[in-house]
């Protein structure tokens, strides 16, 4: 109920709610927030709001923003790379568009020294996210894709996508998937998460490990441990806003965070996924909408 009631919710309601997730509107904002990070070891991922687009003008906007990113980034000699959406570069309109839309932003970050990674979305693009990948793979070597423990799919998809010695993000998943293809039980989605994680580990691969769960950062730690993994092949990854004990824990124990910033005008549908997904945090925002004034 809570869920679907966070829909309806007041727009300056989510405002206040969802801040600690989201930098800011401007670029000035994900600066600031970056360079907080920064202060404490701690990388960053820029991201600019905003999912699908409706035609290639807005791609080609969306595109222009990931430039200027990469530009600030290097201009404020911030330690940050860039998130991209595929379909927000136009992917969903037409393949060939999307590719060269993303090629341009990883020749960018490839002259400033920088990394791209591409974001995965719902499983409709699975397939064209991994082809944009591939496709990309044979000119770049600083690009890189997450996968989704949640997909039955994954564990094959990474055993294939070892071999072209793929730079990973490893979630859990966010999309609402059917259960023909996609883990359901919390446990199933651990299980798989694990087993994907070593795989990747066992090959060599470099991983984002990106997730608040404590077990599976126990996990991580175990693998990383049992397997003599080194440093430079691994990072921890966490959003905005969300478990920083967890995120200052491990950036003391040594290891190499980064966390997720995003900003833009678009914080508003971002804030509803990210309130949708936890209730838990929805629960909150209603207590307080109903106890204004008391
Ligand atoms: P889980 O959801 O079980 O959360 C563990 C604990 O963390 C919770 O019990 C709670 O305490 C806390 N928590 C988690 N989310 C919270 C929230 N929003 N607010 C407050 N507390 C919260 N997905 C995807 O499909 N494609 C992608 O490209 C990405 N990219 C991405 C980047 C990074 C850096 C991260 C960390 C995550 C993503 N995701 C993603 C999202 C990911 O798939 C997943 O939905 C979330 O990380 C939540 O899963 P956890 O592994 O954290 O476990």
């Amino acid at each position: 109920m809570i869920v679907s009631a966070v829909q309806i919710m007041p727009k300056p309601v989510v405002g206040f709610f969802s801040s600690k997730y989201i930098a800011g509107e401007n670029i000035e904002d994900a600066i600031k927030v970056t360079r907080e990070l920064n202060n404490s070891g701690i990388y960053s991922t820029i991201d600019v709001l905003g999912e699908s687009v409706k035609n290639r003008e807005e791609a080609i906007v969306c595109m222009k923003d990931a430039l200027n990113v990469l530009e600030t980034i290097s201009t404020f000699s911030l330690k940050a790379n860039i998130s991209i959406k595929p379909t927000q570069m136009g992917l969903a309109i037409d393949e060939e568009f999307g590719y060269q839309q993303v090629s341009t932003i990883v020749k960018c970050a490839k002259e400033y020294n920088n990394f791209v990674r591409i974001d995965m979305e719902d499983s409709p693009y699975t397939d064209a996210t991994f082809r944009l990948l591939r496709k990309l793979k044979q000119d770049y070597d600083n690009v890189g894709v997450v996968v989704q423990a949640y997909l039955k799919r994954t564990y094959d998809d990474v055993v294939v996508l070892n071999k072209i010695g793929t730079n990973y993000r490893l979630c859990k998943g966010i999309y609402v998937e059917s259960p023909s293809i996609a883990y359901k039980d919390k446990e199933m989605i651990r299980k798989n998460y694990v087993k994907d994680l070593e795989i990747i580990l066992k090959n060599g691969n470099y991983v984002g490990i990106a997730t608040h769960d404590e077990y599976l950062i126990k996990e991580a730690y175990r693998l990383i441990k049992e397997l003599n993994i080194p440093k430079d092949k691994f990072e921890f990854q966490m959003l905005l806003g969300v478990r920083d004990d967890l995120r200052n824990k491990i950036n003391n124990d040594g290891y190499k965070v980064r966390i997720y910033v995003p900003f833009g005008k678009q914080w508003y549908s971002y804030s509803i996924r990210r309130l949708q997904e936890n209730p838990q945090v929805a629960g909150y925002v209603f207590k307080s909408m109903f106890s204004f004034g008391r």
